[in-house]
């Protein structure tokens, strides 16, 4: 890849293997123990992204995090980018109070519909967009406008859906997206292995001309099977297992990876005892598998378990 993205990744830091929550999800019952998990499998907690919804702001255990773990992401649960209008500037000052406040290595999130109409708080509509160049272009000028206005990079990520309108396939949608946008991305496998199973595809299929070296972020995830009504489908749950296809798609994936910094494990629904086995494999993966040359490496260390250096601090944006 030739761009100034590539020239600006280069500041960014790198992160591991970490963990996602949103507003309140720690204290659901069964829902993962963060803390604990950070004490358990360190390598395996190296950074929290935070599900933000701007009206809601962090939770306390999002605020304890950090101010005591330090390194997180910031995911937006509500913002259209294809809709200027809805970067205003109310919402655009509580993203950067919240941005001051969680000190994130950067922006991301699903680049789809988060809200029909105007936003309200706990809408979360998340629609995939319409699969066509237009479409794409929108999103692109979007992720620009939030990039400036923020001084934060900001990843789209590949949205979940179980019925796509427009002919293009959806990678192909994301390298128009990152190259108008000159951005990177975050390619969730486990939305990527649903759209692929939509259009009748092998989980692989598109990844060969993919530039797999704009991907900063990966999010894995366990999906389950599921007959609706004679349509068959996958669920995106975030259980705690990754179906056989995800790991395919991650397999063909992982090799030319080079820019990768950041892997999130999203199991945030259920206990820690069900998510080990798993985080411990997705561990042991990253560290076979992927470019050698990724930074990713720099902090996924040797072992799920082997202590961490001091958390890094990502710097005021650049
Ligand atoms: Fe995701």
């Amino acid at each position: 890849m030739s761009s100034r993205f590539l020239e600006r990744a280069r500041r960014l830091p790198s992160l591991g293997l970490g963990l996602s929550t949103e507003y309140g999800a720690l204290r659901a019952p069964g829902s993962l123990d963060l803390f604990e998990a950070r004490r358990a499998l360190p390598r395996c907690a190296s950074f929290l992204e935070l599900g933000v919804e701007v009206e809601k702001g962090l939770d306390r255990d999002a605020r304890r995090w950090a101010r005591e773990v330090g390194p997180t992401t910031y995911h937006f649960l509500d913002v259209n980018l294809h809709e200027p209008q809805d970067l205003d500037p109310a919402w655009l000052e509580g993203v950067r109070a919240l941005v001051a406040e969680a000190r994130p290595a950067w922006l991301c999130g699903d680049a789809g519909m988060w809200h029909f109409g105007p936003r309200a708080q706990g809408h979360m509509l998340l629609l995939p967009p319409v699969l066509t160049r237009d479409a794409a272009y929108e999103l692109a000028d979007g992720v620009a406008a939030l990039r400036e206005a923020t001084g934060l990079e900001v990843l789209p990520e590949n949205p979940p859906g179980h019925l796509y309108l427009g002919d293009l396939h959806l990678l192909d949608f994301f390298a128009l997206l990152c190259e108008r946008a000159d951005t990177g991305m975050l390619l969730d496998v486990a939305h990527l292995v649903i759209f692929q199973a939509e259009r009748g595809l092998p989980p692989t299929a598109g990844l060969d001309g993919f530039p797999l070296d704009r991907v900063i972020e990966l999010h894995m995830a366990g999906g389950r099977r599921r007959d609706v009504e004679g349509l068959a489908l996958i669920e995106d749950d975030h259980a705690p297992r990754l179906l056989p296809e995800t790991w395919a798609a991650f397999d063909a994936c992982a090799p030319r990876l080079t820019e990768l910094r950041a892997v999130v494990f999203e199991c945030e629904r259920n206990p820690l005892r069900a998510c080990e086995e798993e985080m411990r494999a997705l561990h042991a993966a990253l560290g076979a598998r992927v470019a050698p040359a990724a930074p990713l490496h720099e902090a996924l260390g040797p072992s799920p378990c082997a202590p961490h250096a001091p958390a890094p601090r990502p710097g005021p944006p650049a």
